[in-house]
């Protein structure tokens, strides 16, 4: 096992009704004038963006308010919502919703303290020194955005989805309330779902030796997916299945199963481009790539890929054959997707071969490459682009 720090500062309050608690905590965490910041409606339509409001006024906390984030969110928003805040004299931003609105309130909170352009951090080329504080209201199981130290957004200006990661910009505190995920449509909870499942894929495949610990919770997060999203797309009340998977989304993404072990990474660099291409959802997009990647990477330590078939998905080891095993890791994996709704060929997100050059150009490697477990130039990108389409 590596080195590791970790620093996780977030508070989660988690449970039924938790939302309503959100006026009083934002006043504990020293908010005076806040910004509320979501997305398309779907938090005004379930009322709880009207709880939320009722909650803040409660505890006399002054706010503005800021809907309109797109999934995949874009710059556009993030400088309205920079130039708001600095208008209004904003200290403190509570986004409600999922991790488009909690990507973009970070994004608008680094900018809101920095003379530059935000985009800076996303292009590599500046390190943030503040931030205001973030804190989150979350209405989907899948980003772990909630708790995670980074967050994405797209470049309109030629369509460039980047992330940025840093310690700083960690919430200080997330209200997750599983109830709040019941009026999601099912393509979105199965999408959200394939998230989850990615966040831990990128961190278990590593070639760091001797981590038990962490390969054994990443394992029990994909088997209580395996059990706990079935139940949730045969009934979208089922509580409890919901408060199941959030929590693996949180955990998934917050680092604590990812630390002292080299993490991969790959697979969400070459989705991003699926993303801004074809506007897929995140989540239905890693569906399509992650197949294809194990497949490509497979060779490079095979026996990794049987542990995760046999541990994971139930397949009997094959000792005379361990590719075999790990090949039908993947079917299943392939197969518990497509049951739960989603892609897992380029074909079903209308993805198109001619488009490759474009995909591999858009990822920018400049010679570089991406991933640690198997590393990926420019070359193997368009391999397994090729690979995500049906035989
Ligand atoms: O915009 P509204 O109207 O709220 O609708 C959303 C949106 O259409 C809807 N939705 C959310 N909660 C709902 C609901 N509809 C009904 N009932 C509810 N309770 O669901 C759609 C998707 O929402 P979004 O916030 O985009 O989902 P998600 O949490 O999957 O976030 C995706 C974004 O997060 C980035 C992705 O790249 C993508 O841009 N990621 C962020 C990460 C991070 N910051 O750590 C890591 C991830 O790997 C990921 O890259
Ligand atoms: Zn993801």
């Amino acid at each position: 096992m590596d080195n590791f720090r970790f620093y996780s500062p977030t508070k989660f309050i988690f449970g039924k009704d938790t939302e309503q608690e959100v006026g009083a905590l934002a006043k504990e965490f020293g908010a005076q004038k806040l910004l509320v910041h979501y997305g398309g409606g779907s938090v005004v339509r379930s009322g709880l963006l009207e709880r939320v409001r009722k909650s803040l006024r409660t505890a006399a906390l002054d706010y503005v308010e800021l809907g309109g984030v797109k999934p995949n969110p874009e710059d556009t928003l993030v400088y309205e919502g920079i130039k708001l805040c600095l208008k209004e004299k904003v200290d403190f931003i509570l986004a409600v919703g999922g991790g488009s609105a909690i990507d973009s309130a970070k994004a608008i909170g680094l900018g809101a303290c920095y003379e530059g352009d935000f985009w800076d951090f996303y292009a590599g080329r500046s390190r943030a020194r503040k931030t205001l504080p973030v804190a989150t209201i979350l209405t989907i199981a899948a980003a772990g955005s909630e708790g995670s130290e980074s967050s994405v957004i797209t470049k309109t200006d030629g369509m460039y989805k980047r992330g940025y990661s840093d310690d700083l910009i960690r919430p200080v505190f997330s209200i997750l309330n599983p109830a709040l995920t019941q009026t999601l449509p099912a393509y979105q909870t199965a999408a959200g779902s394939a998230d989850i499942m990615a966040h831990i894929f990128e961190r278990y495949f590593t070639n760091t030796g001797n981590v038990e610990t962490t390969d054994r919770l990443c394992e029990g997060l994909l088997l209580s997916m395996l059990r706990e999203v079935p139940k949730v797309l045969a009934d979208p009340d089922d509580y409890d299945a919901r408060a199941n998977i959030m929590w693996a989304g949180t955990v998934a993404h917050n680092n604590i199963v990812g630390v002292g072990r080299e993490q991969d990474w790959c697979s969400h660099a070459l989705e991003h481009e699926l993303s801004a291409l074809y506007g897929v959802t995140h989540g239905a997009g890693l569906a399509v790539v992650f197949p294809a990647w194990m497949k490509y990477t497979m060779k490079h330590d095979v026996m990794r890929f049987a542990q995760l078939a046999v541990r994971v998905f139930g397949c009997e080891m094959d000792f005379f054959n361990p590719e075999r095993t790990a090949l039908k890791g993947i079917a299943r994996l392939e197969q518990f997707w497509h049951a739960c709704g989603l892609p897992v060929r380029m074909e079903e997100i209308g993805g198109k071969k001619e488009d490759i050059p474009y995909l591999v150009e858009h990822l920018e490697l400049d010679g570089a490459t991406r991933g640690s477990f198997v590393p990926v130039g420019a070359d193997e990108a368009a391999d397994i682009y090729e690979l995500m389409f049906a035989d």
